[in-house]
């Protein structure tokens, strides 16, 4: 197939019009021309920096080259079309402002975003309407921000709540990666990581889940970390222990009595004595017990956070003399 034959009579079509007929066949490369490339400089590029596509084995009696957005050849995704005859440079409907067609066919991006990674196309066609397509492609990162991460709730209970903590800002195109106590995550069903990995959610919290957890970034550019965060895990309290663990004293010692939970908030602590409230102290002394000091103690303890209470009794005997 040679398109050329059709056109060359008339050697005055507008380019509008070349281009049109360059659609109908993009698919034809004359064999005997030198190999059209385009190569991206830099390769990957920092967002804000500027790229060249430069062009490689352009064809020599260049009648016109367009470049486009994208690896398909639409009017819409036209950029610029440069006419070597004119030194005139026509900015299309995908010309953003900040590209620049030198004569040698490069074309120079400024201000690159991350939108404008991807696959450019450049079409040429020469004096005896030949035409030929290259493809490029450009890569643009950002350089990753220090992330941060933001828990949707400040004070989980352990056994209600379930927590999703984020790592922020979300940006395209990068890779997220977590650490619980500065290892990789543990195997979990319940963990849940979601949202390209930039969300890590605690199904059902527990107080080993207070961590610290940080988040860290990553692209071929550039890799930051998070400061570490740590949950603020509400739990307990748990059933108390009383201490002496013994049971049988002699009347006449002294007999000091302590109560432990693991609880947080702190507990508050309530002794009884047979059924009647004692103290609210988390332990008390009885200098000089006497026999009528038997009977049952019972350490109650509440977490005022989780509304949770526990106790504990404790059987008394004090032995005579
Ligand atoms: C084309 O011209 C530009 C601007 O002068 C230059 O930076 C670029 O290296 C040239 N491209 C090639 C392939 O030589
Ligand atoms: C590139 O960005 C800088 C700073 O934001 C601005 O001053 C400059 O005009 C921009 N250049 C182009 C071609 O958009
Ligand atoms: C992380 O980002 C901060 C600014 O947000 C920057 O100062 C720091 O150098 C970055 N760290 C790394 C390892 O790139
Ligand atoms: C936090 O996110 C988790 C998981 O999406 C959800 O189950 C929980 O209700 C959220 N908590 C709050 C306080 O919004
Ligand atoms: C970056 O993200 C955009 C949109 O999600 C995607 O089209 C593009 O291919 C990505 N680029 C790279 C280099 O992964
Ligand atoms: C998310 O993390 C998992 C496990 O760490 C990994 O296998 C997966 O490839 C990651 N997904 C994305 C989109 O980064």
């Amino acid at each position: 197939m040679k398109p050329s034959a059709g056109l060359s009579s008339r050697r005055c079509i507008p380019w509008q019009g070349l281009l049109l007929t360059a659609l109908l066949f993009t698919f034809w490369n004359p064999p005997t021309s030198a190999h059209l490339t385009i190569e991206s400089v830099p390769f990957i590029a920092a967002e804000g920096t500027q790229v060249l596509l430069l062009v490689h084995g352009l064809p020599e009696h260049l009648r016109l080259c367009s470049w486009y957005r994208g690896a398909d050849i639409a009017n819409s995704h036209r950029i610029a079309t440069y006419e070597p005859a004119t030194q005139k440079v026509t900015p299309s409907s995908a010309h953003s402002g900040r590209e620049t067609i030198y004569p040698n066919g490069t074309l120079l991006i400024q201000n690159v975003t991350q939108e404008d990674g991807g696959f450019y196309t450049l079409l040429t066609i020469n004096t005896f309407y030949q035409i030929q397509q290259a493809l490029g492609q450009m890569h643009v990162y950002r350089i990753l921000p220090k992330p941060f991460i933001i828990s949707n709730n400040s004070k989980p209970v352990e056994g209600k709540d379930s927590v999703s903590l984020r790592c922020k800002p979300k940006i395209q195109n990068t890779t997220y990666l977590w650490w619980k106590n500065g290892e990789n995550l543990p195997d979990s069903d319940d963990l849940k990581l979601s949202e390209h990995n930039s969300t890590l959610t605690l199904l059902h919290v527990t107080r080993d889940d207070i961590g610290p957890y940080e988040c860290g970034t990553w692209n071929p550019l550039s890799a930051n970390r998070s400061e570490p965060v740590t949950l603020n895990v509400l739990y307990g309290p748990d059933t108390p222990t009383i201490w002496p663990l013994s049971s049988y004293f002699h009347s006449g010692t002294s007999l000091s009595f302590s109560c432990d939970t693991a609880s947080k908030p702190p507990a508050k602590f309530t002794w009884l004595f047979n059924g009647r409230i004692l103290k609210s102290t988390h332990e008390f002394i009885i200098p000089k017990i006497t026999k009528s000091d038997s009977g049952y103690y019972t350490c109650l303890v509440h977490n005022s956070a989780t509304h949770l209470s526990r106790t504990t009794v404790k059987n008394i005997i004090v032995l005579g003399k």
